[in-house]
């Protein structure tokens, strides 16, 4: 059976640029692959957090996983950190990923720009360490949105490469994967680019978001000052918002929404009362979901202990067969 893996890191609460990029195909990815799905909490490091955030931030992603539907009978569902097989292999890899190469990947170059005083080697061997995560469990297929293409094909490359060097066929190539085949970009409310919350709160929308604050972010989303001419080229933000209204609304509704900005009728706060109106019935299921599966210390426990396990198995039989091709081997 085809091997899937896929990771997000514990950085506060997960948004619909997460769901939609990446959960959205986990949920459909279960019944028909051997699943591995983790928490990149070595991952989020990078930027520091302070333990506390850190560990509630884990906690968080765990329960919102189960609560979105991962189903830890079906799916492997486990920390990165349980796994020290992940570090070995992040070693190992390391010794073939070339400076040059790594400095060129564009997370590293916007990192290097947004935190211009904390470049650190983490940060450099991100993709690395992201290989490490697939290639350890021999993935086939990796869900995620169109931010994580170039670390996929980074870990191609690793991957190929330890062939070469090492005369083997060890290694199969992980794919990018979405379905419907095109990977996702979901737009965030500040008007430009990726839903991210390096962009801040104000540009996310939560898969928990209270429904006063979901419906306050959205009426304060960044427009424009509306179209001037019929058929007017749209701009990023009302092309955002279009897509937001994609992921959500009634298809029929959209359509009249485009038709008024296309004859200059549209009215942007109506625009945008129909879309926290349909994101509110999106979220509203989830919100107290998430909320009880969080309260549930035991039930999150045991899947975090027995995701271990299970994954370790995969991990601990990966690391030996690699060990034994380097040449790391007892004579004693
Ligand atoms: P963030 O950018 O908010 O820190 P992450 O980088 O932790 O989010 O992303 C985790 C997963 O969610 C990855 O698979 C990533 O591709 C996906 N993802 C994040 N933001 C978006 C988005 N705006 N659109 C589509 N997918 C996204
Ligand atoms: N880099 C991914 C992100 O920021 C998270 C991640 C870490 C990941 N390791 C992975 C995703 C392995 C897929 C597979 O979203």
């Amino acid at each position: 059976m085809e091997r899937v893996v896929s990771g997000i890191r514990p950085t506060g609460q997960l948004h619909i640029g997460n769901y939609f990029g990446a959960v959205s195909n986990f949920l459909k990815m279960q019944d028909a692959y051997q699943c591995y799905f983790f928490i990149a909490d070595y991952h989020s490091l990078t930027t520091h957090p302070t333990p506390t955030d850190l560990h509630q931030s884990v906690k968080r992603v765990l329960a919102e996983y189960l609560a979105l539907g991962l189903n830890p009978e079906k799916s492997v569902i486990y920390l990165q950190s349980d796994l020290p097989e992940v570090t070995e292999l992040y070693l190992y890899l390391n010794m073939n990923a070339y400076k040059g190469e790594l400095e060129r990947v564009s997370t590293f170059k916007e990192k290097a720009k947004t935190q211009p005083d904390n470049i650190n080697a983490g940060l450099l061997t991100y993709p690395t360490l992201m290989a490490a995560d697939i290639l350890i469990h021999k993935a086939n297929k990796v869900p995620v949105g169109k931010d994580q293409e170039q670390h996929i094909e980074m870990t191609r490359t690793f991957a190929n490469r330890f062939n070469r060097l090492y005369h083997c066929e060890y290694f199969t190539e992980p794919q990018a994967f979405s379905f419907g085949n095109k990977l996702v970009k979901v737009p965030g409310l500040t008007g430009t680019g990726k839903m991210s919350k390096s962009a801040g709160e104000s540009d996310c929308i939560y898969m928990g978001e209270e429904a006063s604050v979901l419906r306050k972010k959205i009426m304060r989303a960044v427009t424009d000052s509306g179209p001037t001419e019929p058929n007017a080229v749209i701009s990023e933000p009302i092309a955002n918002i279009f897509s937001l209204m994609e992921l959500v609304s009634d298809k029929t509704i959209l359509e009249q929404y485009r038709n008024a900005y296309n004859d200059c009728t549209i009215r942007y706060g109506d625009l945008k009362k129909q879309l926290a109106d349909d994101m509110e019935n999106f979220i509203a299921p989830y919100r107290e979901k998430i909320t009880d599966t969080l309260a549930d210390n035991k039930y999150l426990s045991r899947v975090a202990q027995d995701g271990a396990e299970r994954a370790r198995e995969s991990a601990s039989k990966t690391i030996k067969e690699i060990r034994e091709i380097i040449g790391i081997k007892k004579f004693y």
